[in-house]
């Protein structure tokens, strides 16, 4: 009859405890990332993407007459579009930008800048020097409003 095998003096091996503490911080660290991300997305989600909408679409048609003095093309026709776009994103202000439309400042902003625009429309610019004006007046009327209520 053979003794038992006597018991093994060394632990079961396994992980340590410091591979089990890192391991658990990698999964909460990855969980974290993740929930953050869809918490963001969530909240973008949620944001009014109309009134930059407007904005962004507003600067682009500036940047194309912008660009069209830079290449000399100042026809009627290449003009008259942007300068309609800007006009009819300029009634749509107010709307995209509900909380500010009863502060006088901004109502006034607003204003000036559909009468710049109508004023370009009513007599538009004959050639690249005329438009260049024109354009200059344009960005005076955008950042009489941004100075006040860009962020
Ligand atoms: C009467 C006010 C007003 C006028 C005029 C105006 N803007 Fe703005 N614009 C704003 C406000 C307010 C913001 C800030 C929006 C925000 O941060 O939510 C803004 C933001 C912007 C932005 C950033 C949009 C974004 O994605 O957050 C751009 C680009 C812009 N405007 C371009 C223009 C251009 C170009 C003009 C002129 C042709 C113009 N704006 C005229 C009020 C105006």
């Amino acid at each position: 009859m053979s003794a038992p095998p006597p018991a093994s003096p060394s632990r079961p091996r396994g992980p340590s405890a410091a591979q089990r503490y890192l391991f658990l911080f990698l999964v909460g660290l990855v969980a974290g990332a993740v929930a953050t991300v869809m918490i963001v997305r969530a909240l973008q989600a949620r944001a009014d993407r109309f009134p930059s909408s407007v904005m962004q679409v507003t600067q682009w048609h500036a940047g194309q007459l912008r660009a069209r003095v830079e290449e000399n093309r100042c026809a009627a026709t290449d003009l008259l579009p942007h300068l309609r776009a800007l006009r009819t994103l300029a009634d749509d202000l107010e709307p995209a930008f509900p909380d500010l439309r009863d502060d006088q400042r901004f109502a006034q902003a607003a204003s000036q800048m559909r009468r710049t625009l109508d004023a370009s429309l009513a007599s538009p610019p004959l050639d690249c020097a005329g438009l260049e004006s024109a354009t200059r007046d344009i960005g005076n009327a955008c950042r009489a409003c941004h100075q006040d209520f860009r962020g």
